[in-house]
């Protein structure tokens, strides 16, 4: 009997949602519509942005200190050319879908993580950074180190102006089946043990 008055409950507002519109126009619908989606897309910007920047990655969470302040001594944080790399840089993917993807799925991992002090202490943290750290790499070594080459394009102009050692690893780097990751870690961590 109730499930009955339910059913005709739902089935009354189905019948208003799904036919036509007497009071309103095509045009007034459309502009509403137009509305409302712009509003998610400036809110998802306002809240990529925010959720972003060093201050909000390194400092929100108790459990992100020992990171944060190895990077601060890190010549991504300050380096001749006054070109910084902050967390996002390096660590978000920085194309669309996978950008909000990857922020949900770390999101709710780190809130986790932070709500049972998985590494509150920087003893704890010691103990886990080897396999934080393989995590990282693994995720780099997957997509041939593409947040690095966004800042760092190795043109043959570029190559020719490195240091001789430097030169070959990279001119073969390909050839040899090597990324960024595979000879550089702890740019901007400590690498751990
Ligand atoms: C936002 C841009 C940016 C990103 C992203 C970035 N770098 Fe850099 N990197 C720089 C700048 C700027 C310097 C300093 C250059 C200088 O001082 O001449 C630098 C310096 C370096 C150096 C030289 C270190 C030294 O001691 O001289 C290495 C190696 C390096 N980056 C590797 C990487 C790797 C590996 C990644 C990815 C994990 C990466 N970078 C991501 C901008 C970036
Ligand atoms: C096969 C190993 C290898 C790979 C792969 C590699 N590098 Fe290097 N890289 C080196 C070596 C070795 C040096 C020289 C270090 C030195 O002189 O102490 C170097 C130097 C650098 C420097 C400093 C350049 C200079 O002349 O001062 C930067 C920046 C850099 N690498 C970034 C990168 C990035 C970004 C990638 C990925 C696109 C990458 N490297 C891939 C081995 C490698
Ligand atoms: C230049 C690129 C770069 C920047 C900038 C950067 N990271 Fe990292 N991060 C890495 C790499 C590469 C690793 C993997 C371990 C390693 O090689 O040091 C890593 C590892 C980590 C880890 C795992 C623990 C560990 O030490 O391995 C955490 C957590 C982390 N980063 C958070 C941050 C935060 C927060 C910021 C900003 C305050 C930041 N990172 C800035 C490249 C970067």
């Amino acid at each position: 009997m109730l499930e009955e008055r339910k059913g005709g409950f739902i089935g009354r507002w189905w019948k208003r949602l799904t036919s036509p519109s007497a009071r309103w126009s095509v045009l007034s619908l459309v502009l509403l519509g137009l509305v409302i989606g712009a509003a998610g897309v400036i809110g998802t910007q306002v809240m990529v942005a925010r959720t972003g920047t060093n201050e909000f990655c390194g400092t929100s969470c108790h459990s992100m200190q020992w990171v944060y302040s190895e990077y601060k001594e890190s010549i991504h944080f300050a380096n001749p050319t006054g070109v910084q790399a902050g967390c996002h840089d390096c660590h978000i993917p920085h194309e669309y879908p996978q950008l909000l993807w990857y922020k949900a799925r770390a999101g709710v991992r780190d809130v986790i993580g932070e709500m049972r002090g998985v590494i509150s202490t920087k003893e704890k943290f010691e103990k886990a950074r080897t396999e934080l750290a393989e995590r990282v790499w693994a995720e780099f070594k997957a997509d041939d180190s593409a947040n690095c080459r966004t800042c760092h394009d190795f043109t043959p102009e570029a190559i020719a102006k490195q240091s001789e050692k430097a030169q070959t690893r990279h001119a073969n780097r390909k050839k040899d089946g090597k990324t960024c990751i595979d000879c550089h870690t702890g740019v901007a961590h400590t690498d751990p043990e």
